[in-house]
């Protein structure tokens, strides 16, 4: 497979989106709710995602392709070439503050990931990476991560996670979020990956994301070392919703044994 032609055209889309993105802010945006009224849809989501699923079945036919919104297959297995595309990830941000949120696309083969592209669309910040070959941030390569222990770590997690939910045990959260250094929430899973791949965060935690808006991170995350997995220490399937759990290495470890108590019965 030509990861190179498919990661250049991919490139190329995903700023021709950012574009398109940027010139809407002048526009007034549709805004609609989805599964309850906090979660937010716009007329740009959706006209990102079809830019993006047009340009793919004009020069892939073959590939399918996994979206947020809708418009791309139905997928019961992830057998092929598989685009899992979130058009705008952040839509609350991008609706309140025209910053914050970011396009992310990963491609996958036969479940694993190939290309992570997340662009930062408000910062022309893309981070990128193809499996194998390093990850970058515009045309910079960034380099392996580093190990850190909670102490000296900023995590980055939502405030509903420390409250009591259904989730998880809120109380192992809140010896995490004392002995950290710092703690921050951007509201953008997409973008919250990639802070860990450049060390602006050392871990990510969430409680439930879907696949697309994993995807493209993990890839960035993992070429640099990172790992990248749900809560109890598991890789994802990308075919469901699951929590989310992406730190160093060391970290990672720490986190997983010492807070969140996997392997210990
Ligand atoms: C959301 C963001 C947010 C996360 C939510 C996601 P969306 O994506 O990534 O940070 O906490 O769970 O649904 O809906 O803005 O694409
Ligand atoms: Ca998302
Ligand atoms: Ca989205």
């Amino acid at each position: 497979m030509n990861w190179e032609e498919i990661d250049t055209y991919a490139k190329e889309w995903v700023k021709e989106a950012g574009n398109r993105i940027r010139l809407s802010f002048e526009k007034t945006l549709s805004i609609e709710t989805k599964s309850n009224a906090n979660d937010l849809v716009t007329n740009m989501d959706k006209e990102i995602e079809q830019f993006f699923i047009n340009k793919i079945r004009g020069m892939y036919p073959e590939h399918r392709i996994m979206g947020e919104e809708g418009f791309g297959d139905e997928l019961n297995s992830l057998d092929g070439i598989v685009w899992l595309i979130d058009p705008i990830d952040g839509t609350m941000n991008f609706i309140h503050q025209q910053r914050n949120f970011a396009i992310s696309i990963g491609i996958y083969e036969n479940g694993i990931g190939q290309i992570g592209l997340v662009y930062d669309v408000v910062h022309d910040e893309l981070y990128h990476a193809i499996r194998g070959k390093g990850a970058f941030l515009n045309g910079k390569q960034l380099p392996v991560l580093k190990e850190s222990k909670v102490k000296e770590s900023i995590i980055a997690l939502n405030a509903t996670w420390v409250m009591e939910n259904h989730r998880i045990d809120h109380n192992l959260l809140i010896p995490l979020v004392r002995n950290a250094r710092g703690t921050r929430s951007y509201g953008t899973a997409a973008l919250e990956l990639v802070f860990v791949a450049t060390g602006r965060v050392d871990a990510y935690l969430s409680m439930r994301l879907s696949p697309w808006d994993i995807a493209a991170g993990a890839v960035i995350v993992e070429e640099l070392g990172g790992v990248v997995t749900n809560l109890k220490g598991e890789k994802h399937n990308f075919l469901s919703q699951d929590s989310l759990f992406t730190a160093n290495p060391g970290l990672h470890q720490e986190i997983l044994k010492d807070y969140l108590r996997v392997g210990q019965s």
